[in-house]
């Protein structure tokens, strides 16, 4: 029998950091985990189960059904006796150049990077709100701190989702609601595979990212960038004048 009496939910819980963001919140607090891939999600949850004395259960969730998201959040809090908060880490990266010739797969990257996460989060916000208290962790990436020719569909996404995160931030302060962005960098996830080399200091493991957002949702930060050297990165990033800038090939 679990001693939790707190569940977190986890949207887009098949992503290699959503699973490792689960295995280090399962040691504290029962688990929802929505994802679109059903099985997987079951094989997830089982295993959190067999390892841990945490509940988990799993709902469905795809990230383009916009219109099912607020029925989604409802049925997490009817589920669980208390909700602690979200993590929100469901993403797409698209082929830039292909996006750039497809509207519908450009459109795609935006809709489920940005519209997806505003109509999940809408309704997650009223109810912590009502309860006054829990958090809202969300992926966002260090993609959105600058828009770049090779990636500025998704980058335009998630910069779209840091500002929304600010704002819902400003709000969440007067109600007890603690919302945390966190831009990773580069991440060895299958989102990843072919692009980055997973053996690189640059690039991050899924419990590295996992054990920042844990840290970050504990100590109420607002901006986590995992790893740490990406916020100096990304400074040096933002402070080049845009007439070099542009410039440049990146
Ligand atoms: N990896 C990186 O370098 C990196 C860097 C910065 C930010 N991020 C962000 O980190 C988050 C987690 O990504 P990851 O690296 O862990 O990659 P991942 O393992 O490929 O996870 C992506 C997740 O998004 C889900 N998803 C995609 N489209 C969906 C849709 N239409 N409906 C529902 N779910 C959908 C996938 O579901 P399925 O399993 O069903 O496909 C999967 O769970 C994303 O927000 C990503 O943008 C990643």
């Amino acid at each position: 029998m679990s001693k939790r009496t707190e569940t977190v939910i986890i949207v887009g819980a098949t992503s290699d950091i959503a699973c490792a963001t689960a295995r280090a919140l399962a040691t504290q607090y029962n688990l929802i985990l929505a994802g679109r891939n059903s099985e997987v999600l079951k094989a997830i949850a089982q295993d959190i189960m067999v390892r841990t004395d945490c509940v988990v259960s799993t709902l469905p969730f795809e990230a383009l059904n916009t219109e099912d998201h607020a029925e989604l959040v409802a049925s997490c809090f009817e589920q669980a006796d208390s909700i602690a908060g979200a993590v929100v880490c469901h993403g797409f990266l698209p082929d830039q150049v292909q996006a750039q010739r497809d509207w519908e797969l450009a459109r795609k990257t935006l809709d489920v990077n940005f519209t997806s996460c505003v109509s999940v989060l809408e309704p997650l916000m009223a109810r912590l709100e009502t309860q006054g208290r829990g958090f809202i962790a969300v992926i966002s990436s260090v993609a959105g701190d600058r828009g770049r020719q090779s990636n500025y569909l998704y980058g335009a996404a998630k910069g779209g989702l840091s500002v929304y995160l600010q704002g819902l931030r400003n709000r969440g302060a007067h109600s007890g609601v603690h919302v945390l962005t966190v831009k990773p960098g580069f991440v060895a996830t299958a989102m990843t595979l072919g692009l980055v080399n997973p053996n690189s200091f640059l690039v991050a493991q899924p419990q590295q990212v996992a054990r920042d957002i844990v840290r970050g949702i504990r100590r109420r930060r607002n901006v986590v960038y995992s790893r740490w050297f990406w916020r100096i990165i990304m400074l040096i990033i933002r402070t080049i004048p845009e007439c070099i800038f542009k410039r440049l090939r990146l």
